[in-house]
């Protein structure tokens, strides 16, 4: 039972937690005024369908705000749509799986051990969907995808759909050959943006869209300042209406739409300039983790390569946690 105690208790820890450089993004502690914009009484109102033509009378308010929120997403990201409504990457990525996929088709990902998340890759979610996931290639020596040996697999294996990003992601992948492939052959690519989607928006890591990358999914609780939601955006405008049509006639009735504000404030925080991330600032701490990370992983692996060797297979942030467990920053 959770008593005055434990709550008395979980605000200690979060006092707790902004008095530390936590590098573990998810541990973000959105702003108080994000906090505070989160609306019980819109959280209590079901609204089922798209903006402006919903089921339930009086939701002008909640249809606005999905229009506003889509329209900033798109203008933060160079999207042409935006999908607003869903609650968690995960579920954006089973709905993307779902909408996109048909059973049996080949979806490449990364594998858990280079930090694919579960919602991306084998024995996870695109599973749910039918869908039969390989793992894309990884360059342990630079820590990113292999992306000229993904690019081959793509041509010879023809998967559906090609899934990016990972829950550990130290440096941009060289998406171009990727995205080039997989115009050749027809496959939709996907880029998990829910590490980096705030370092996006504040222009220090590159925006996954203008690569060409066909659609983004995110959580929002990351980098990005928000509590937790998802976004989904794109290019193609007729990958927006297909994925509404989906998320409106099979995916989802009703959410919390006490979400929405918050999220709209999250956005309008994110496009304030002094969010974009002043990049020197962090190169002695991340140089100060990896140093500390690869004579862990020297000690404790013996002469294996650091970045992939040892993970555990099923947690795609066990490499994150060892790289800051060393600095005294993860919880
Ligand atoms: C790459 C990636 N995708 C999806 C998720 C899950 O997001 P959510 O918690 O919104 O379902 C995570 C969470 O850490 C992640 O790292």
């Amino acid at each position: 039972m959770i008593t005055q105690i434990h709550l008395h208790g979980s605000a200690a820890d979060l006092a707790e937690l902004s008095s530390k450089t936590v590098l573990y993004a998810g541990a973000n502690l959105p702003s108080p005024a994000i906090l505070a914009a989160y609306s019980p009484a819109l959280s209590a109102f079901p609204a089922m369908g798209p903006s402006h033509l919903k089921e339930q009378p009086g939701t002008a308010l909640i249809s606005a705000l999905e229009e506003e929120i889509s329209d900033r997403v798109c203008a933060m990201f160079g999207a042409s749509w935006a999908e607003p409504r869903l609650p968690s990457c995960t579920m954006a990525n089973l709905a993307v799986f779902q909408c996109f996929g048909t059973p049996g088709a080949l979806l490449l990902a990364p594998a858990a051990a280079h930090g694919g998340h579960l919602s991306q890759r084998r024995g996870g979610t695109p599973e749910l969907a039918g869908l039969e996931v390989r793992d894309l290639p990884f360059d342990a020596a630079n820590l990113r995808m292999d992306a000229a040996r993904a690019a081959e697999d793509i041509r010879a294996q023809k998967p559906a759909m090609v899934m990016l990003g990972r829950s550990v992601i130290l440096r941009p992948d060289d998406l171009a050959p990727v995205v080039q492939a997989a115009r050749e052959i027809g496959a939709l690519t996907i880029y998990d943006a829910s590490h980096v989607l705030g370092l996006i928006a504040g222009g220090t890591f590159p925006n996954p869209l203008a690569a060409g990358i066909d659609l983004m999914t995110s959580s929002t609780y990351k980098t990005f300042p928000g509590r937790p939601h998802a976004l989904v955006m794109g290019r193609d405008p007729k990958d927006g209406a297909r994925l509404a049509e989906f998320i409106d006639r099979r995916f989802m009735a009703n959410g919390d739409n006490g979400r929405l504000p918050q999220m709209l404030m999250s956005l309008r925080e994110a496009a304030e300039p002094d969010m974009q991330v002043p990049r020197p600032r962090f190169r002695p701490i991340a140089r100060a983790c990896q140093k500390r990370w690869r004579q862990k992983e020297a000690a404790s692996c013996g002469s294996r390569r650091p970045g992939c060797a040892g993970l555990d297979r099923h947690r795609s942030h066990s490499a994150a946690s060892r790289a800051v467990g060393g600095c005294g920053g993860h919880r």
